[in-house]
């Protein structure tokens, strides 16, 4: 049954090229995802997460076809501002070692774009970053500088700055990637709580889907550039 919910999401027959290259990087991509879903994309290395994800955004301009986040086709120039609504934790989060800043603020710098970075935070604001800070068992640690932390540690540093941002669409890249099972598990059910509580929408790629393929409402399976399943479970 098609949901009343409002759309995240749309890519109708998306065709995506890197320059310099001589074939797509994906190609034929259908896709729809509306607010108050989680959609969990996996599939082999190279297979076109990140490029999806990317073209999403509308940081890469699809060479064919259509994509639009938010009700706004990502070839306009208001995606900046649609962009802004939504969070992304790329593949790569790592800081360097010599990085100074603590958890604390690097959650902080995330509301950047949307709070005076340079004032104090309000009281709230930083009750609802430790609010989620424990809900990721980091709380202890968010006067630690980054660099720091374990690889674990820094990666929930970086999911809790793109929730704290309340994004309408969060879309993380491989979050799981340097978490033990249970950290893997918290951060699971931190994001399909979020997109529950918040009528949101998160976009998980994930090449290990075992942390995440009970709580996803459609699972897409991409292999060689197109997608080759997908699996909807209950009413998306
Ligand atoms: N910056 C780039 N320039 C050229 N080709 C790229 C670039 N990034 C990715 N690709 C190619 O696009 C394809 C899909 O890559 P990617 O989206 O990163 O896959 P995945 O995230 O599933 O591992 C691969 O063939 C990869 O080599
Ligand atoms: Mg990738």
């Amino acid at each position: 049954m098609q949901s009343l919910r409002g759309e995240a999401i749309r890519l109708e027959d998306v065709w995506v090229a890197y320059a310099g290259s001589g074939r797509p990087a994906i190609r034929n991509i259908n896709l729809r995802v509306n607010l108050g879903n989680l959609v969990l994309i996996t599939g082999p290395n190279g297979a076109g997460k990140t490029t999806l994800i990317e073209t999403c955004l509308g940081l890469l301009k699809p060479i064919r076809g259509n994509a639009y986040l938010l009700g706004v086709n990502t070839r306009r120039r208001e995606i900046i501002k649609v962009r802004r609504l939504c969070s992304y934790v790329p593949q790569d989060f790592m800081k360097p070692p010599y990085e100074t800043y603590t958890a604390r603020r690097v959650i902080e710098l995330g509301l950047a774009s949307k709070e005076s970075i340079f004032g104090i935070i309000p009281n709230d604001i930083r009750d609802y970053i430790l609010r989620i800070a424990r809900t990721l068992r980091i709380g202890d640690i968010l006067d630690k500088p980054i660099g720091r932390l374990s690889g674990g540690q820094q990666q929930k540093v970086y999911i809790a700055r793109a929730l704290v941002r309340r994004p309408k669409v969060i879309f993380l890249d491989e979050p799981f990637s340097s978490l033990d099972r249970d950290s893997r598990h918290i951060v699971a059910k931190t994001i399909h709580e979020y997109v529950h509580e918040n009528e949101a929408c998160a976009v998980v790629v994930s090449h290990d889907v075992e942390p995440i393929k009970d709580l996803a409402d459609l699972v897409v399976y991409m292999d060689n550039g197109t997608i080759v399943s997908m699996e909807e479970i209950g009413d998306v």
